[in-house]
């Protein structure tokens, strides 16, 4: 607010002059002008995001141990293997001759839902060679991904992938989920509310912004999934309204994703329990899927409960000092969150509070910072900082935006540098309807809401 009443005399300045609106209803209009961000639609309620979310958090005492086909098997806290294999032949190969050398993904996989049988690999050098064995079907991207625990992966993670509307305050990202997942995006957050016995996927309320129903979504992510058999897909998903698991089943199982979805050997996995990439991708269970609140494993075990195996850094930051300390779950001790994945928010935002609206928005005037590899605010800085604090990279790296930087990919950049490999430079698909959020109009953003115009940065 204190940036706000400082900036108002230029929006008159500008010729930009507010008027109030008459009631408490915020209307708001749309604004054609270039660099504009804008709310639309009528919204009757009263919005609030600006709070962390909070709610019931599982812990637990023993590890479970899951059977086949997810089944529950006993309860203990030691256990062998992955029973979770299910392609024809999924042996995997370690060379280590060599300082290069890679695991090979061998065996084939079968496609569920289509009738071909691709081949996972290409055969490794004879042995009696000491040449290199060089992979040619990578793994998420890289041939050193093959043989690394999916715990011991640093991968670029879309905030609110869905909301994707040029010009508005409400979105997070510009392109649609197919060219952020062919540009590398490996983890696809977004919340979900429950309106009329549906599951949507809107931006803090369905009056605010909508982009469809959850079904919708999955089903491009399945048929993503299907052309690609060598990724692995993680799916954070927000349950806002706090509503029963079942309510997910549906829309998974419908969209298609339903036989791609990975049961864990057990509840919770703890960091060394992940199977490696290769693993995945032969047993052709790639969707990895976390529910924030209310998952329950027993109901539904692939459907699993984040905060038991994952924390989080501050939730939608303010401070771009970035600090890498637990957040969610609350008051876990060090050698818990030693012990499990982590993801760091650098979704960078700017609070917003007015009439019926407390909001967070991404701060887009920022983001050029915000998405680097280096300097005061950037995610790489805060991906080393962590790095240094916790001894390992974070494994997430929330951001919006995320074709958005000093240069092209540079938050994949950040997740190679983690990684130790050379980034592939694969940055990024056009924004088709490229209005609205262009490196020129990031310098401002401005709020039009019930006709009163808000500048709320600059710089
Ligand atoms: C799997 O591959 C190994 C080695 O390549 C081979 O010995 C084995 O017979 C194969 N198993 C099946 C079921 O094809
Ligand atoms: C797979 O093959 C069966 C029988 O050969 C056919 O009925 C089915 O439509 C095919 N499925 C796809 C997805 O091509
Ligand atoms: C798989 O590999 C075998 C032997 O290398 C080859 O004959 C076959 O055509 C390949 N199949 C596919 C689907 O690429
Ligand atoms: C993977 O594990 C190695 C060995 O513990 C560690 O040095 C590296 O930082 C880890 N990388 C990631 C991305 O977790
Ligand atoms: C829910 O149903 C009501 C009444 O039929 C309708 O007005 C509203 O648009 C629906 N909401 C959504 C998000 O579809
Ligand atoms: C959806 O959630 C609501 C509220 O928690 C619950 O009453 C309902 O049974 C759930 N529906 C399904 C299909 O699980
Ligand atoms: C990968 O997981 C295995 C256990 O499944 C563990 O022994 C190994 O240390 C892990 N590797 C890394 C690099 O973290
Ligand atoms: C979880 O699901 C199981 C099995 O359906 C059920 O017995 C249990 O009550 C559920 N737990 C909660 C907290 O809803
Ligand atoms: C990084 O870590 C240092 C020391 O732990 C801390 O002082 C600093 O604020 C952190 N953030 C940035 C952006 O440097
Ligand atoms: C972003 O950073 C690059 C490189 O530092 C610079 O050339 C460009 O002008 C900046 N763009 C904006 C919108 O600040
Ligand atoms: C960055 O991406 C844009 C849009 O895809 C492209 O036009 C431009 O040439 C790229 N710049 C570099 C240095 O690759
Ligand atoms: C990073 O990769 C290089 C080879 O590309 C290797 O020499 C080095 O040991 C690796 N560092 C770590 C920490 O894994």
């Amino acid at each position: 607010m204190r940036v706000i009443l400082r900036l108002l005399p230029l929006l008159a300045a500008g010729g930009f002059l507010p008027t109030w609106a008459a009631d408490e209803t915020t209307s708001t209009t749309s604004a054609t002008t270039k660099g504009l961000l804008t709310l639309d639609g009528t919204i009757h309620s009263k919005i609030s995001d600006a709070a962390t979310p909070t709610g019931h958090y599982q812990t637990y005492t023993s590890t479970v141990t899951l059977g086949n086909h997810g089944s529950i098997i006993g309860s203990r806290t030691v256990t062998g293997t992955e029973t979770m294999m299910t392609a024809s032949n999924s042996s995997s190969e370690t060379k280590t001759k060599t300082s290069h050398s890679l695991t090979v993904l061998q065996g084939s996989q079968t496609i569920s839902g289509g009738n071909h049988t691709a081949n996972a690999t290409r055969t490794a050098t004879a042995s009696a060679t000491e040449s290199p064995v060089v992979n040619t079907q990578p793994c998420n991207g890289y041939a050193e991904f093959c043989a690394r625990n999916y715990s011991n992966i640093t991968m670029v993670a879309a905030h609110n992938s869905p909301f994707v509307k040029p010009g508005s305050v409400a979105a997070n990202q510009a392109l649609l989920v197919e060219s952020q997942l062919n540009d590398g995006v490996r983890m696809l957050q977004f919340q979900t509310h429950r309106v009329n016995d549906t599951m949507y996927l809107c931006h803090s309320s369905c009056e605010m912004l909508n982009v469809g129903t959850l079904e919708s979504y999955l089903t491009t992510v399945a048929r993503w999934m299907r052309a690609n058999p060598y990724d692995v897909i993680t799916i954070l998903m927000g349950n806002s309204d706090y509503v029963d698991p079942g309510n997910f089943t549906g829309p998974i199982q419908n969209s298609g994703l339903m036989d791609m979805v990975y049961t864990p050997s057990k509840i919770p996995m703890a960091l060394d329990d992940w199977p490696t990439l290769s693993t995945l991708i032969l047993s052709g269970k790639r969707a990895v899927m976390f529910l924030d609140y209310q998952a329950n494993q027993t109901a539904y075990p692939w459907l699993m409960d984040e905060f038991s195996q994952l924390w989080e850094t501050p939730f939608s930051p303010t401070d771009r000092d970035f600090p890498c300390d637990v957040q969610r779950p609350p008051d876990l001790a060090p050698n818990d969150a030693k012990n499990r994945m982590y993801m760091a928010n650098h979704n960078l935002n700017l609070q917003v509070n007015m009439l019926n609206l407390d909001l967070l928005i991404p701060n887009t005037a920022e983001l050029n910072v915000t998405n680097a590899v280096s300097g005061y605010g950037s995610l790489g800085v805060m991906a080393r900082n962590c790095t240094k604090q916790w001894d390992r990279p974070p494994n997430f790296l929330l951001v919006d935006y995320y074709n958005y930087g000093p240069t092209n990919g540079s938050v994949f950049e950040v997740a190679a540098d983690m990684n130790n490999v050379t980034y592939n430079g694969k940055c990024c698909g056009i924004a088709s309807a490229a209005v609205g959020l262009t490196p020129q109009s990031v310098l401002a953003t401005v709020l039009v809401i019930g006709g009163l115009q808000i500048l709320t940065s600059m710089f």
